[in-house]
Parts: C-alpha cells; structure tokens; sequence
C-alpha cells in the first residue's frame, strides 16, 4: 500500500509550493509533484526573470543619467550575456531556496507530471501517491492566436524570449498587455525598435484610462510605436525579418521585425491531469471551483491560473492558503475582494480597487484626487518626478475606493493603498497617520488630503 499524505499538491509554482509550506507548517504530511524546475512559471519564467532583466534596464536608464547626478561615468554599454546571466543567477538563488524550504518543512517532492486516478490517488510515472486531500496547482501557458505563420522561427512568447542570446533589432509586440508591455518597455531601453500591436482601443485595458494614457506618451518616449485597435492577420517571412500584417480603422499595414513576441493571454493547464475521466467541472479551459478552492469532487482543490479569475502569483498564493485551510477542516471561504496589480515598466504602475470608469459604470458618488510626483520632494531628489498618484473615494463617506499610481516605486507604494481598502479606510484614516519626510509614501498622504481640505504641496485639487 502506497504511503498516504495528509495533502498531494499537483504543481510547485507559487500557488502550490507556498500551499505546501502553510500546510507543512500547519503539521500536515505533505508531497508535491513537480515535472519542472520548482517555482513554477513565476518564478522561472514569468515575474521574477523579468523583473531582473527590468532592473538591468533601469540601472542602463540610471547610468546614462549619471552626469546629471554629478557622476562621471567613462563608458556606459550593454553586456547582454551579462543582463542573462544575472537574470539565471537570480531565479537559480530564489530555486534553490525553494528547494531548501521544502527540505526543512519535510514536504516530499515527486519530480514528474502528476495525473488524478481517483480524488484519493495520484500516479506519477509508475508510483503512485496516496492522499487524503489534492490540491490543483498546475498553472498556465501562453495563449496563442489562429493566425496564420505564429509557428514561424522568430515568433516566441514570453517563454522564449527570456533565452535570447543578443537583443533584436527590432521586436513586433502581438498584445499590450502586462507582458507585452512589460517586454516592450525591456527591449525599447535596451536598444530594440519596439511596435506594440494591440486589438482593444487602450493598451493595458484593465487600467484606468488615465493612467493608461500617460504611461502610453511615456512608452512613446522610449521610442516604443503603439497600434490599438489593430487586428493581427498573419506572420510572414520578409528575407532575414518577419513581417506582421494587421488591419486598423485606417486599412492594412505591416510591420517588419527581427523577432516577434506573441503575448495575447494565458491559458490555464490542465494537460495529463485526468480531470475528464475523473469528472471535475470545467469553466471553460479553466478548473471550476466553489469559494473554499473546492471542485465538485469532494476533497479535490485547485488553486492560481488553472482556476478562472485572476492570474497573478499573489492570488495564487493566497488562495493556496484558503485550499489548505479547507483540506484541513480549517472553513475558510475566500475573499479577493482587494487585489493589488503592479506593472513592472518604466516607471512602474499598480492599482489597487476600482477603477473612475467602474465606478460610473456603477453610479458610485465619488471624488478624484491627484498627487504628481513632481511635487514630492523625494522623488525631486531622486530624479524620478514623472507620473502621479490617483485617488478615488466615496464622495460622502471618503471611503477609498481605488488607488491608481503611475511613477516611481509605484509597485511598492501601493501596499498601504491596499491595506487602506483592505480595512475599508477612508481618506481622513490615511491622512490622520503620520507619513515619514521625505519619502515617495508621503504622496499617499498628499492625495488623501486633497480628498480632504487639499494637499500641502500642490494646489488645491481639481
Ligand atoms: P493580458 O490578458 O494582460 O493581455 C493580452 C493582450 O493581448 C490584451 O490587451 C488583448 O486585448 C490582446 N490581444 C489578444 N488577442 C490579440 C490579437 N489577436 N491581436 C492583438 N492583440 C490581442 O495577457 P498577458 O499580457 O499575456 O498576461 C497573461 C497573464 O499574466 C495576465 O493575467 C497577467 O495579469 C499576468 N501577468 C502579470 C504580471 C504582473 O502582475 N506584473 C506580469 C506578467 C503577467
């Protein structure tokens, strides 16, 4: 009889590694299947690799701005082996350490695809794994287009990208979405004529229009050409180049690119698992499940991008969380009422609650108010004065409604944003805590008050 676990946990991404070590540390038996490196898409091929190859593009930014800090710098260039190596460095600590906690939780890590023979059975290759409770944490993959010539040498996602070995001449962007934009942004600073080709009118369509907008103009300033409203046709072969056909309101156009990188979307995957045959329901290509990660077979989880909803690590980890707390007869129903976004580009981007169209669009009261970062004195000294935060509230109550932040450690500074929501804070809570000086949270702070009497060191806001 095969050694039976309190929980199996099918994926070691962030959503089922994170699931393994809360449950480990909740004294549950724990093993995780993982055909892959450990760490999953997130970790190996998505947020962390490209947040480091976004850091080399920064520190490229800064040292051109050196002379402007009063730094002489004899020769600023580009080691692109060295931007890739450093990117492998980094994912390759984070792996390891990973690895290391799964040891010193006593998680057991099978390495190879699992696949469900009954919601009390797992076969991995010819072993079989007994357990109590089974998780789902298998993840995504690129999605990909009916266009004709996307099977083209050149054509890559988000995957491939990462493995360049130089960076192309030129880079045609299918989707302005985080990735697309996030990569565009990369490869603009490191020297690549980037074109965005993206179908809905905006790009980042999820983001308020405002903010949307800017960091578009500042897109543009990287040299980055943006195409909205644009439908792509085909891939085809221009001599050494790909050419990129696309249609917009003003007739056909095509684009010539050395590389082309397809980022339209993910699609949750559930290849191999047996679900079909074990007749777990299905929202589409997605896993359905109840608000304690539950399928409709008792005692199956599943959790992060397979499931239908949000596809961010952060809620993968969270609702790891709630799965687990379920499994182990802990009731925990999930809430994702606030999640944060943050858009690793330059500057950065995150967002917390509505956006000003949903709340029209729900005939919510409400006031706007503006912080520019040109007006906090931090970001002066810094040198990272572009962009602004945006704040919606209740118009009666000052409640906060949605956080909007385009600029300097926009990613980070949208925390005590969520945390206000979270705790269903009004403009006045944030403005009555005291914010250190000078430093970016102080632009929280200035935007509250302009919900209130005004803000200190701008004008009184519109
Ligand atoms: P996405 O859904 O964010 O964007 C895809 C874009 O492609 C959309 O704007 C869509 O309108 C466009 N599109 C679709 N078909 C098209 C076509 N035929 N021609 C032109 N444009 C087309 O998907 P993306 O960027 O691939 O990201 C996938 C997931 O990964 C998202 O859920 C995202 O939240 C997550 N992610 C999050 C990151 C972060 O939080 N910083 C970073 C990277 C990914």
């Amino acid at each position: 009889m095969a050694q039976e676990y309190d929980i199996a946990i099918i994926g070691g991404g962030p959503g089922g590694h994170a699931a393994a070590i809360y449950a480990s540390q909740l004294g549950a038996k724990v093993a995780v299947v993982e055909k892959d490196q450990l760490g999953g898409t997130c970790l190996n091929r998505g947020c962390i690799p490209t947040k480091a190859l976004a850091s080399s593009a920064e520190a490229l930014l800064k040292a051109r701005r050196a002379e402007e800090f009063g730094v002489k710098v004899s020769e600023v260039g580009i080691d692109f082996p060295g931007i890739m190596a450093r990117k492998n460095r980094v994912v390759q600590t984070l792996v390891d350490r990973i690895s290391q906690s799964m040891r010193t939780d006593n998680i057991t890590v099978f390495a190879g695809s699992g696949e469900l023979l009954s919601p009390r059975l797992v076969r991995v290759d010819e072993q079989e794994i007994a357990a109590r409770k089974i998780i789902i944490a298998t993840g995504s993959v690129p999605s990909r287009i009916p266009a004709p010539g996307l099977e083209l040498p050149g054509v890559l996602t988000s995957d491939g990208i990462l493995e360049l070995d130089s960076i192309p001449s030129s880079l045609a962007v299918i989707g302005g979405g985080v990735i697309g934009v996030e990569f565009a942004n990369i490869f603009a600073i490191l020297g690549s004529k980037v074109t965005i080709i993206e179908m809905l009118p905006q790009i980042l369509s999820p983001v308020d229009e405002e903010i949307a907008h800017r960091f578009g103009t500042q897109l543009q300033e990287f040299g980055v050409e943006i195409n909205t409203s644009a439908m792509v046709k085909e891939v085809r072969s221009a001599g050494s180049l790909l050419e990129v056909a696309f249609t917009t309101a003003e007739g056909e156009r095509g684009i010539e690119a050395e590389k082309v990188l397809l980022t339209v979307g993910r699609s949750p995957y559930t290849e191999g698992l047996g679900l079909a045959e074990l007749g777990i329901n299905m929202e589409g290509k997605a896993i359905k499940v109840n608000s304690r990660m539950e399928t409709n077979i008792e005692g199956v989880y599943a959790i992060g991008d397979v499931i239908a909803g949000i596809m961010l690590a952060h809620v993968a980890f969270y609702e790891g969380k709630v799965a687990v707390d379920n499994a182990l007869g802990r009731y925990h129903e999930a809430d994702c009422g606030t999640i944060p976004n943050c858009i690793f580009t330059t500057p950065e981007i995150a967002s917390v609650g509505m956006s000003e169209r949903e709340a029209k669009e729900k005939g919510i009261s409400y006031k706007v108010s503006r912080f520019p970062f040109s007006a906090s004195g931090r970001a002066q000294s810094m040198g990272e004065t572009s962009g602004l935060i945006k704040m919606i509230c209740e118009a009666r109550s000052g409640r906060v409604l949605g956080v909007h932040i385009l600029g300097p450690h926009a990613t980070d500074l949208i925390a005590e944003a969520t945390l206000a929501i979270h705790f269903e804070a009004n403009a006045e809570d944030i403005a009555s805590a005291i914010h250190a000086h000078p430093t970016l949270p102080e632009a929280l702070y200035e935007a509250a008050l302009g919900q209130l009497q005004g803000a200190i060191h701008y004008g009184r806001m519109k």
